[in-house]
């Protein structure tokens, strides 16, 4: 069987690791999915920029959409960023000439995921984005396969990294909100305008693809309220502390009688409780699911290695010639998602 030929836009912390990944795991990935995976083609704004990665005897590409066309390139992995183009117009090509797409932008499916969805369906290709979402966590495959025969009355935890790594650090250290941050910045973990991260939206686009994935409903970012930890100081953690509290930023998604019902906010929890142990940039999700205990997913929440682990994963999907439908159901049977009032749980 021919390689997957691979074109991959976007070389910064994910994109340079991906095309470390598939070279070092050349031989695994060709054992589990059957066929090799070459990068042949990569794209990013700098031609010039030392990225740390061997990119000889690989195509650079004029522009992502130029890549997304590229009649060479079976997968087109979009690792840019940001909710429209370049990415958005670039995927939207790539689908249309029946490619497969991965992608780690939860920005991007939040928004745009199931118009993509939809022509990923009508082209045949593959848009698989278990990266979006609690990076090396395998919480989109765990929804979506895993628990497609469950019903799912909850989902809930620390979605972002940045905001888990910043509050652990302050709480630990004593050190400023703005000094976390920026060691967060330097380590890869944030987005490129942190903004998203701290002020609470990249947790709300998480839970947005989430609840769409548990409840069967469409993706709706604008029906989650959300609240972030900017206005958090060391000091309000240390008097949560003296009370036997941690704060984490925590995002909840929850079936209820008038809806459902999502929110992201800072929330005190019992020092004792499991959720409280997730420390630095790790993620937790925890699924409720009809007639069986919580299930709980713990892992590396974001930075370079721990999200190329999800995206090469989703390559070799695609390598095996896997086509999930990217929401579980056809999007025309994703219900539409009623926003219940805020009930304490
Ligand atoms: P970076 O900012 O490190 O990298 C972005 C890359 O995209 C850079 O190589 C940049 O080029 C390139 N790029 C940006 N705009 C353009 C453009 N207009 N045309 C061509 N290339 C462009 O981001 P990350 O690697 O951190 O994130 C990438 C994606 O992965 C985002 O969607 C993010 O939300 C998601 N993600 C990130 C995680 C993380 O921990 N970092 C975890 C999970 C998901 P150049 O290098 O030349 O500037
Ligand atoms: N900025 C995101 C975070 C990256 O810190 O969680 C992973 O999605």
């Amino acid at each position: 069987v021919a390689p997957l030929r691979v074109g991959i836009a976007g070389l910064g912390t994910v994109g340079a690791d991906v095309v470390r990944l598939i070279e070092t795991q050349q031989r695994l990935l060709s054992e589990r999915s059957g066929r090799g995976v070459r990068v042949v083609a990569v794209t990013a704004r700098s031609k010039a920029k030392k990225r740390g990665v061997d990119l000889r005897g690989i195509e650079w590409a004029k522009s992502p959409q130029a890549l997304a066309e590229d009649p060479d390139v079976d997968c087109f992995v979009e690792l840019m960023g940001g909710a429209g183009d370049p990415a958005l117009s670039a995927i939207e090509a790539a689908l249309k000439s029946g490619k497969s797409v991965v992608t780690a932008n939860k920005a991007l499916i939040a928004k745009h995921g199931l118009r993509l969805a939809a022509a990923a369906e009508k082209h045949g290709g593959a848009l698989n984005f278990e990266a979006a979402v609690g990076a090396a966590i395998p919480v989109i495959k765990t929804l979506r396969e895993g628990l497609a025969g469950t019903s799912v009355n909850r989902v809930y935890g620390i979605l972002n990294g940045t905001c888990n790594y910043i509050l652990t650090r302050m709480e630990q250290e004593g050190i400023s909100f703005e000094e976390c941050l920026k060691d967060a910045q330097r380590l890869g973990y944030a987005e490129a305008d942190p903004s998203f991260d701290v002020d609470g939206y990249d947790t709300a686009q998480k839970l947005a693809i989430l609840a769409s994935l548990a409840f069967g409903t469409k993706v709706a970012e604008s029906a989650v309220y959300v609240e972030g930890i900017s206005s958090i100081t060391p000091e309000d953690l240390k008097a949560a502390a003296e009370l036997g509290y941690r704060v984490k930023l925590l995002g909840v998604a929850v079936r209820t009688a008038k809806g459902i019902e999502q929110r992201v906010h800072p929330t005190m929890v019992p020092k004792s409780s499991s959720i409280a142990q997730v420390m630095g940039v790790t993620n937790a999700v925890t699924i409720d699911g009809e007639g069986m205990p919580p299930i709980t997913l713990v892992g590396p929440g974001a930075g370079g290695g721990a999200t190329a682990s999800a995206v090469v994963a989703d390559i070799a999907d695609v390598a095996r010639g896997i086509r999930a439908r990217p929401f579980g159901r056809p999007v025309e049977r994703l219900g539409d998602t009623t926003k219940a009032p805020m009930e304490r749980h």
